[in-house]
């Protein structure tokens, strides 16, 4: 039986993905009037607020100062703080309080690794901070995601061998870190690169202990 669960945060706990790419579509709007396409999503899942802001850049193939770039950076994050100040435990998506008590009743320890510098935040308005027993600081990992770093912070926060947890992913990047990381990769989503997880479940509402461990014994 695994130890350990190191969750993702944005598309596996809450849907805050949305309101991540919202913000990005806000911020291209305001400052270069122009629209991104649906396509870019993915790109800027499960990876820093940094490296999503190069990606969209590239995409409309422009180039800003230094200042700039961190003055971006920090509207981005007021719009997305602004969307995020209705949220609660309502916004928890379906199925994972449930399974993060079966979680809690076999003993297993819970890690966030999320890219996210608004991990805490969020966690402390799903009410759900202490279901954790660690959360990584994104900024103390030497790479973001796609690299496995977070998750090995996460596992070793945990004081576990990567290979005694699973990990929990919706991004492309994401699931690449876990796999890279050693942990047992547990994908949410639809899309094609996801199933090449150890476990792909198309939504939340089938995070089940059964059958995460039907999976891990197999
Ligand atoms: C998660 C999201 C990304 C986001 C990153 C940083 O990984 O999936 O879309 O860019 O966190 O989030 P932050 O809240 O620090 O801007
Ligand atoms: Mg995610």
């Amino acid at each position: 039986m695994f130890k350990g669960a190191l969750f993702d945060l944005d598309g596996v706990i809450t849907d805050t993905s949305i309101l991540h790419f919202e913000a990005w579509r806000k911020l291209v709007d305001t400052f270069f009037s122009s629209e991104l396409p649906d396509s870019l999503e993915e790109k800027t899942k499960g990876v820093s607020r940094t490296d999503s802001l190069k990606v969209i850049l590239k995409h409309l193939d422009v180039s800003v100062s230094e200042t700039m770039f961190q003055q971006l950076l920090v509207e981005k994050n007021a719009y997305y703080k602004e969307a995020l100040q209705g949220i609660s435990s309502e916004a928890i998506l379906p199925g994972v309080s449930d399974f993060i008590s079966e979680l809690k009743q076999q003993q297993v320890r819970l890690a966030l690794a999320s890219a996210s510098l608004n991990g805490p935040f969020i966690l402390d308005k799903l009410d759900l901070r202490d279901s954790f027993d660690a959360i990584v600081d994104p900024r103390s990992v030497a790479r973001g995601k796609p690299a496995p770093d977070i998750f090995l912070a996460a596992a070793a926060a945990l004081k576990l061998k990567p290979s005694k947890c699973i990990g929990i992913e919706d991004s492309i990047a994401g699931l690449r870190a876990i796999k890279d990381s050693g942990a047992f990769s547990v994908a949410v989503g639809k899309t094609t690169e996801l199933q090449k997880a150890d476990l792909t479940l198309s939504t939340t509402a089938e995070l089940k202990l059964t059958t995460i461990c039907k999976a891990y014994f197999h």
